[in-house]
C-alpha cells in the first residue's frame, strides 16, 4: 500500500517529482479555471481525518486539500474523547471498522510514537487498498510536515543543495524537526545545525543517520553564531505538552536576532508559535512560515492527488 509514515521513503527522485507537481498544481490552483478543474480530480472519493491529539493546520489543510479536489472528508479532532477511543477500542479496532467504510485514504495523528506504523500494520494484514498518512505519531515523525517544509525551502532560497539549515527549539520531542532532518540528509552540501538547550537535544537516532550518511551536522547552545550562519532557520517551540521545559536558552526571536542574519535567510515554523517567535518578526520578509501554511495545503492537495490516481 502506499502509506506515507516516515519521511525517509521519499528518495530525491520521489522529493523532486513530488516538488515538480506541486508547482503544476500550485500554479492551476491560482486560475480560476484550473481551481474549478481541480474540483474533479477527486471527486467520488473519501478522506478520513482521524486526529487523537489537537491540531490546527495539519487537520484542516488536508480537509481543505480534500475540498478543492472535490474529494468529501469525514473528520474528529480530539478522538480520545470524540471517538469510541472514550469508551476503550483500540486503535486497531477503530482503523478496522474505518476501512468498513471504504475511505480513499485516512489521515491519522496518534499521540503515540508508532501509531500510523500500527494503523498500517492493521491495513496490511487485513488485505485492505487504504493508505494510511501519518500526521504525526508522539515523538516520532509527521512526514507531509517535513515535505511541505522542504519544498518551502526549495520555493524560497530556490534550492535545496549547499544550505546551512539551523533548527531549533525542542528537538528531542519535536517531531517536525525530525522529519526534515531525515529529509536534508537526501541534499548534498548541506550542513545541519542544531540549536536547543542541552535537555531537548535532537535525538541520538537522528544523529546517527546523520553520521552514517556523512551529513555534516554539530549541536550548539550559541543563538548568535548559528543565526550568523544560517540561510534556513527551522524555529520550533518547548513542547509543554510532552512535558519538556526550557531551562537555560532564551530562544526568542524579535527584531534584534533578526539584524544578526543573513538579508536572504529565511524563517521557517512548523507553527504554532507561542512566543519563540516575537509578532515584530512577521513583518520581516524573510518570515516565510505563513507561505509555509499555504504550500502545506498544496503538497497535501498533490499528495491526495496521487493516492487518489493511483
Ligand atoms: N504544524 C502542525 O502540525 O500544526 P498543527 O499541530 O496545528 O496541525
Amino acid at each position: 500500500m502506499n502509506h506515507i509514515l516516515r519521511s525517509q521513503q521519499f528518495d530525491r527522485h520521489a522529493l523532486e517529482a513530488l516538488f515538480a507537481a506541486t508547482d503544476e498544481l500550485g500554479r492551476q490552483y491560482d486560475t480560476p479555471e484550473g481551481k474549478s478543474k481541480l474540483r474533479t480530480v477527486c471527486e467520488g472519493k473519501l478522506l478520513f481525518a482521524l486526529f487523537y491529539e489537537a491540531s490546527s493546520r495539519t487537520r484542516f489543510s488536508f480537509c481543505a486539500a480534500a475540498h478543492h479536489l472535490g474529494m468529501a472528508s469525514v473528520q474528529t479532532e480530539n478522538a480520545r474523547e470524540f471517538s469510541s477511543a472514550a469508551k476503550g477500542e483500540t486503535l486497531e479496532d477503530t482503523i478496522r471498522c474505518f476501512c468498513q467504510f471504504d475511505p480513499d485514504v485516512i489521515v491519522l495523528r496518534h499521540h503515540e510514537t508508532g501509531g500510523a506504523d500500527r494503523a498500517a500494520a492493521v491495513v496490511d494484514s487485513c488485505g485492505y487498498r487504504v493508505p494510511i498518512i501519518n500526521a504525526g505519531d508522539g515523538r516520532g515523525q509527521h512526514p507531509t510536515q517535513g515535505l511541505l517544509d522542504l519544498y518551502t525551502i526549495r520555493r524560497e532560497c530556490g534550492r535545496i543543495d549547499d544550505l546551512t539549515v539551523v533548527v531549533g527549539g525542542d528537538l528531542a520531542n519535536g517531531r517536525t524537526a525530525r522529519s526534515l532532518a531525515y529529509l536534508l540528509a537526501k541534499y548534498s552540501g548541506i550542513k545541519l545545525i542544531f540549536l536547543s538547550p542541552k535537555n531537548l537535544g535532537m535525538g541520538e537516532d537522528i544523529l546517527a543517520h546523520l553520521e552514517k550518511y556523512a551529513v555534516p551536522f554539530k549541536e550548539t547552545e550559541d543563538l548568535d553564531e548559528a543565526l550568523a550562519d544560517a540561510d534556513v532557520l527551522y524555529w520550533t517551540r518547548v513542547q509543554t505538552e510532552r512535558g519538556s521545559v526550557n531551562y537555560t536558552l532564551d530562544l526568542t526571536l524579535r527584531r534584534a536576532e533578526l539584524a544578526r542574519m543573513k538579508s536572504k535567510a529565511v524563517i521557517l515554523h512548523p507553527l504554532p508559535r507561542v512566543d519563540e517567535i516575537a509578532k515584530e518578526v512577521d513583518a520581516d520578509k524573510r518570515a516565510a512560515y505563513f507561505r509555509q501554511v499555504r504550500n502545506g495545503m498544496l503538497i497535501r492537495m498533490t499528495l491526495l492527488k496521487q493516492l487518489c490516481a493511483a
